[in-house]
């Protein structure tokens, strides 16, 4: 798609935020609780930032997003890593039961490996145009804005992903970037790096200790234009992807990191353990 002389960036940045690009067709990640909870799935042409601490879980996420895109629903997908070599990102979505090489042969999948200067360079368009005249992508995911980050000035962050995420746009690609949160930081003060208004729909994975073992728990932070689900839910990494599971409903303070059982349940907790004492 070519972008007309006439439209100036500034129409570009109102279709953006007003919805220009995106339509109302939901782009399933195929993890049927997940799509639930997203009210049938991400918006089509979204930009989703998935935001979560190192082994959280987003390549994980990611990787099954194009997969299920792929082999569920026929949209075929690129994933753009900085991080991992290409070998180790082969083996260990074969360890999900997922054969890229294999998909990459079909032409419905492609593997991207490369360094934050080329795309940033490029704005993505050399780098990516072979890839998307040859498998005609549905689906995107860049593994990771924080690496990207490192190579950039300080506070170039936001003016580049706003150039990727335009491109991503009007190539007609729903995208997933990926924020690598650090381990100590609050990873659902995704605002802090100024990405929040930049992406449509953020989902957040944080590690959460209660009781002495630590879980994993997922939440949808935000979502443009449509209604989510609010509840904070844990779930685990299975070997054969990311299965979601029930709510924490019996704790607060989750997201501030002091999680605690609500009154109520302290109470009845007390009152249980108190009456089994007496018996
Ligand atoms: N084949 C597998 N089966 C079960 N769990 C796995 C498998 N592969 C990885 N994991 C789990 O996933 C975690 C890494 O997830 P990953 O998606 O790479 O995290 P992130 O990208 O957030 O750093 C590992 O620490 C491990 O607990
Ligand atoms: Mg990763």
């Amino acid at each position: 798609m070519t972008t007309p002389a006439s439209r100036t960036r500034t129409t570009e940045f109102e279709e953006q935020f007003t919805g220009g690009f995106r339509n109302a067709s939901r782009v399933k990640t195929g993890i049927i609780e997940l799509d639930e909870m997203l009210r049938g799935g991400f918006m089509g042409g979204d930009a989703v930032l998935v935001a979560g601490s190192a082994g959280s879980g987003k390549t994980t996420l990611a990787l099954q997003y194009l997969v299920n895109g792929i082999v569920k629903f026929g949209e075929p997908g690129i994933y753009v890593t900085f991080e991992q070599m290409p070998d180790q990102i082969y083996r260990d979505a074969k360890n999900f039961g997922w054969d890229l090489r294999k998909l990459e042969q079909e032409n419905k999948f492609r593997l991207i490996c490369t360094s934050p200067d080329l795309l940033l360079e490029s704005q993505g368009e050399n780098l990516l145009d072979e890839a998307i005249k040859e498998i005609h992508p549905r689906r995107i995911v860049i593994d990771s804005l924080s690496h990207l980050e490192m190579f950039l000035p300080k506070g170039d962050l936001r003016k580049e992903a706003y150039r990727i995420v335009s491109y991503l746009k009007t190539k007609g690609m729903s995208s997933i970037l990926i924020w690598e949160a650090g381990q100590m930081t609050n990873s659902f003060s995704v605002t802090e790096a100024g990405l929040s208004f930049l992406v449509d729909c953020i989902v957040a994975l944080k590690p959460i200790e209660i009781e002495s073992s630590v879980r994993k728990a997922l939440a949808i932070l935000k979502m443009r234009g449509s209604d989510h689900d609010k509840q904070l839910r844990q779930f685990e990494i299975t070997p054969t992807g990311i299965k979601i599971e029930s709510a924490f409903s019996n704790y607060e303070g989750l997201m501030s990191g002091s999680p605690r059982r609500v009154a109520s349940e302290k109470f009845v907790e007390l009152f249980r353990s108190a009456s089994e004492k007496h018996k």
